[in-house]
Formats: structure tokens, sequence, C-alpha cells
């Protein structure tokens, strides 16, 4: 290949529209419904094929007030638990919205055609879920994800927005402070295309792959935060992963498998080796219900303390169910034990162990119009951080979803309606950002390998920034992921650009270091305990510590800067919720 200057003489595809949505999951695929309503042009980039998205994996259920089975619920009470749940650092406003239109947004899904379990009177089943006061989480079985991505893909191809699959975008291109574009790359190919538009909206779900147990499946590499970060986008609560309680533990090549918060919702009992319901020393009140960090804390430390299983977890029982309950209520779950591992779960227990699964940080997001700091990019879902804090309830990331989907989708429509004219990009960006995708497989020589630089990675991660951290091992950890940023510029791969999964991973082990970095960095300043940041070398929560979010954005020198943020105080007509509460107990 001929080089010019920087740029790379490669020929490249332009396609130009109104909304560029990078990402088809749930929120991406609201976001594209929400624009394609308005009249505008929309093309969604899916780094895999559709319907592979994160989105499955929120199995149990959608966290929604409607009060069927409950009707004492109210958005009120799920906003409080939502607050509660994430320890106060929500942003409120995203958490009020979310309240308040969660129920909305189910109907809709319903009548666009989801098929939901049902009361006896013909309503949304609802079942209960850890943190939630009230039965809440509408469902599907145990697939209700698959479900919702099913309905909304139905949905999205029903309008005119262009779905580019197995696609992947490597850089945001801007024009002065503005995004008005991106360059991605087939996988199938290896053909560039230039995508030439007006608003970006980023919905390309969590970074699970930092670690090496998780529920993400491989497209879990950050893509997103690390470019909304590269093109200025200030990011909130990085520090905040959260641990599902119960992932398979075996056989080894499924570890870390979702096992779905729905089997406890439906009675599941976790028990030890020694037999004991363990949980009662934990959250003597709300057992397996309590709040995901609670159980997966327990569940880690019965195990380091000697009570685990077999094969290094803690037993989860469902036997009570039968089997007719069972594949009435958790089907896959059934399935996914008698395949994978060979075992009935009707008639034995499941060992499980926490597993990394969702993110509760994120790009940072006006929660109106989900736009971040910088004109023309917008973000929803996973990959925007705010309304979940310090740990998130379980089925809320499904009403999330949808929610802020369509509000990211109505925002970037609005900038849309507002600047006009899309904008021509300067120099030669597109042919520097080829040239500099490329480089793994043109410069040639000895080099790194990018897997084995994942795997040290993801290693080091498990090891310094697991659910319970401390300040020595974050620095080691910090030391050890510097070291491999200083390695990136050697990555090599070979092959062709041809499904070339060696050349994928040179990307992704990009965003991979950036985001462990910043976890790493966010993590040694918040010095206390509250949710999924656990130090062992602070007794408890910091009092001023839980009105700080750190928000983390590229410095002049290109380099992670982290910035104290006092979170506003929250208005009468919220606080009040609390207050009562607290009097009425
Ligand atoms: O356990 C689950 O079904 C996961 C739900 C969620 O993460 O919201």
């Amino acid at each position: 290949m001929q080089r010019e200057g920087n740029g790379h003489r490669e020929q490249y595809e332009t396609r130009e529209h109104d909304v560029l949505i990078i990402g088809a999951g749930g929120a991406g695929l609201r976001a594209a419904v929400a624009a394609t309503e308005r009249g505008l042009s929309v093309g969604i980039v899916s780094k895999s094929l559709l319907g592979k998205a994160h989105t499955v994996m929120a199995e149990g259920g959608i966290a929604a007030s409607v009060g069927n089975v409950d009707p004492e619920d109210s958005w009120r009470q799920h906003f409080m638990d939502t607050l509660k749940s994430g320890k106060f650092l929500n942003n409120w406003q995203m958490a009020e919205i979310f309240a308040k239109e969660a129920p909305d947004r189910v109907y809709e899904l319903e009548q666009w055609g989801a098929l939901f379990n049902r009361t006896p009177e013909g309503k949304i089943s609802q079942r209960p879920f850890g943190g939630h006061t009230y039965r809440r989480l509408c469902h599907v079985g145990d697939r209700t994800g698959l479900e919702l991505i099913r309905t909304m893909q139905e949905k999205v191809l029903a309008t005119e927005a262009d779905i580019y699959m197995e696609t992947t975008v490597t850089k945001l291109l801007k024009k002065e402070d503005r995004v008005v574009g991106a360059v991605g790359y087939t996988r199938e190919s290896g053909k560039f295309i230039h995508f030439k538009a007006k608003a970006v909206i980023m919905a390309t779900s969590g970074w699970g792959r930092i670690f090496k147990v998780t529920s993400n499946s491989w497209e879990g590499t950050g893509d997103g935060v690390v470019l909304g970060y590269d093109a200025g986008a200030e990011i909130v609560d990085m520090e905040m992963m959260q641990f599902h309680p119960t992932g398979m533990v075996w056989p080894p090549g499924v570890r870390g498998l979702l096992v779905t918060e729905g089997v406890r919702g439906e009675g599941g009992l976790l028990r030890n080796s020694e037999g004991a319901r363990y949980m009662e020393n934990y959250d003597k009140e709300k057992m397996e219900l309590s709040t995901r960090d609670v159980v997966a804390r327990a569940n880690y430390t019965e195990v380091q303390e000697g009570r685990g299983s077999e094969h290094g977890g803690v037993y989860l029982d469902i036997t009570h169910l039968g089997y007719e309950g069972i594949m009435k209520k958790l089907p896959t779950m059934y399935e996914q034990f008698k395949n994978l591992a060979d075992i009935d779960i009707s008639r034995e227990p499941m060992e499980v162990f926490p597993t990394v699964h969702y993110t509760m940080g994120g790009i940072k997001v006006d929660p109106e119009t989900c736009a971040t700091n910088v004109p023309g990019l917008y973000a929803a879902g996973e990959v925007a951080g705010g309304l979940h804090g310090a740990n998130r309830l379980g089925g809320n990331s499904l009403s999330d979803l949808l929610v802020f989907g369509r509000r990211a989708g109505e925002g970037a429509a609005a900038f849309v309606g507002e600047s006009v004219h899309s904008a021509d990009i300067e120099g030669d960006a597109v042919r520097t950002e080829i040239g500099r995708v490329l480089e793994p497989l043109e410069k040639g020589g000895e080099g790194e390998s990018p897997y084995l630089m994942q795997q040290e990675l993801q290693v080091a991660m498990m090891e310094h920034a697991n659910l319970m951290r401390d300040g020595d091992s974050l620095k080691e950890g910090l030391g050890k992921i510097l070291a491999l940023k200083d390695r990136l510029p050697n990555v090599r791969v070979g092959g062709s650009r041809l499904f070339n999964p060696g050349w994928h991973t040179a990307q992704d082990i990009r965003y991979l270091i950036q985001i462990s970095e910043i976890i790493l960095r966010t993590a040694l300043e918040r010095k206390e305990r509250r949710g999924a940041q656990w130090r062992l070398d602070f007794d408890g929560p910091d009092e001023e510590l839980g009105r700080i979010n750190f928000i983390v954005t590229k410095n002049g020198q290109g380099e992670a800067g982290i910035e104290r943020r006092e979170i506003p105080p929250m208005p009468e007509h919220l606080s009040s919720l609390f207050e009562e509460e607290k009097a009425k107990a």
C-alpha cells in the first residue's frame, strides 16, 4: 500500500445520514425508531450481527412500576429504590425521568408485539428482584432481553434505517468542536467507510471484556466510551463496575455465563458447602434478594473463607419449583445447565460465583436529551453513565435503554433540525485514521500479540480491580496497565483484512487499556466503601465522597484528568420522599 504524508491512499466509501447510531442493542434500536419517526435518515452501525447484543443478558425482566401484581408500587418508590441501591451517586434527574417513563416504555413494547408472561387476569406479570421494594420486573420467562431485542428489531426493520452489520467504528470525526461523522471498516472485507452525519448517538454497551470472568460476549470492549472520550466527552463513575452475584463456574469454558437473578426472584436459595443460608449474615432482611453489590460480596466471601462448592462457587437451589415450574418460569436456565454442565436444576443445585456484568459508569449525558458535552454527540444505554450511581438494580437496564434510547433519538433529531447542514471534515482526517487502523497489519516485523496483551490485561484487572480492592493493589494494577500502554505501538498482526480476528483485537486492545487505566485511577481516587467500589483499606462510606462524582476527560496532554464534581442537591419534591419514608419508619 502506498502512503501519502500521514494519509493512506486506500479507497473508501462515503455514506451520509442525518443521524448515525453506533450500536444495535436495545438503546440503539429504540433511538433509531425515535429518529426515523421524525423523518430523518438514520444509519445503524453494529460491530456484530443484528440481534447479538448485551441486552439479551438482561434475562429476568424489565423494571417498571406498572403495579400489576403489587398495586401499591409507584414511580416514586422505583425512584427511591434506584437511588438507595446507587448509594445516592445517581444523577437524580435521570432517575426521576426513568422511573416516571419506564411504565410507558413497557406498554409500548407490548403494543409493538413483545409477548410477556401474564397474571391470571391477563396483565403483564411481574416478579421480585433484589433491592426492588415491590414485584416490579415485567418478564418473558428468563429471556426478557431477547424478546425486547426481537421486538425492537422487527420495529426497526419496518423503518427506512440503513443497517451496517459487522462494521467497526474506530474514530469519531469532528469539525471544530462538533461531531460530524465517523470512520469505520467492515469486518468481512476490511473495506473502509466514511460516515458523514449531522449527529451521532453512541449506544455501544459496556466493557466487561476487560475482565477474564464476565457475562459479556466478545463485543463488550468499550469502544464507544473511548471513542467519546477521545472526542472530548466527559465520562463519569468509571470505578463502578457491577459484578453480578451469579455466573456459572463449571465447566471452565462457560465460566462467567449469566445465571439470571430471576432464579432468586423465583425463590432460589443460596447455600454454602456447609448447607447454611449464609445471606442471613450479610442482609438478614432481604436475604437472597438483597442488592447485587451485597450478594456478590457475600458469595465471594463465602468462597474466600473456605465454604465454597467443589468448583469454587456457592450453591443456588431452585429445586423447590420442580421441573414443570422451572420450565414455566426459567426454561433457559434449565437448558443452559443441562446442555452446558449436564446438571438437571430441577434435581440439584447450581454452582455459581460473581461475574462481571455491567458498567454503571460511562459517558455523561444531559438527562432530558442525552446530549453529551460535545455538540452533535449523544449517548444512551450502558455506555452512558449517571443513572445507576454506585450499583444498578437488576432489571433497571432494560427500562434504561428504552427510556433513554428514545430520548437520545429525539434529542439528536432536534439537534439535526437546528443545525441543518452536514459538515465536511478538514484535511485528510479519514485517510490518517485509515493509516492508523492498518498499521498493525502493514508495519511488518516482530511485535506484540494483541491476544496476549488482552490476556495479560484481563488477569491484571481480575487481580487488582476485583469486587474488593485496596490502594496498594490498585496502584500495582495501574503500573501493569501503563506498562501495557507503552507496548501498544508495537502491536503487529499477520494475515489479511478479511475476517481477521487478530486485526480486530489490535483495535480493541487500545480501548481495553484506556478503560482499565481510567477505572484504576478513579478507584484509587475514591477512598471509601460505596456500592460496587469496596475499598478494603477504608472502613465504610465517606460522607463527603457521597456527594461527589468523578468526571474524567482527556486533558491537553492526552491524559486522563479527574475532576471531583459535586452532585447538585435534590429538589424538595424528591428529597421529601426519603424524609417521609424515614418518618414512617
Ligand atoms: O439477572 C438478570 O436477569 C440480569 C438482569 C439485568 O442485568 O438487568
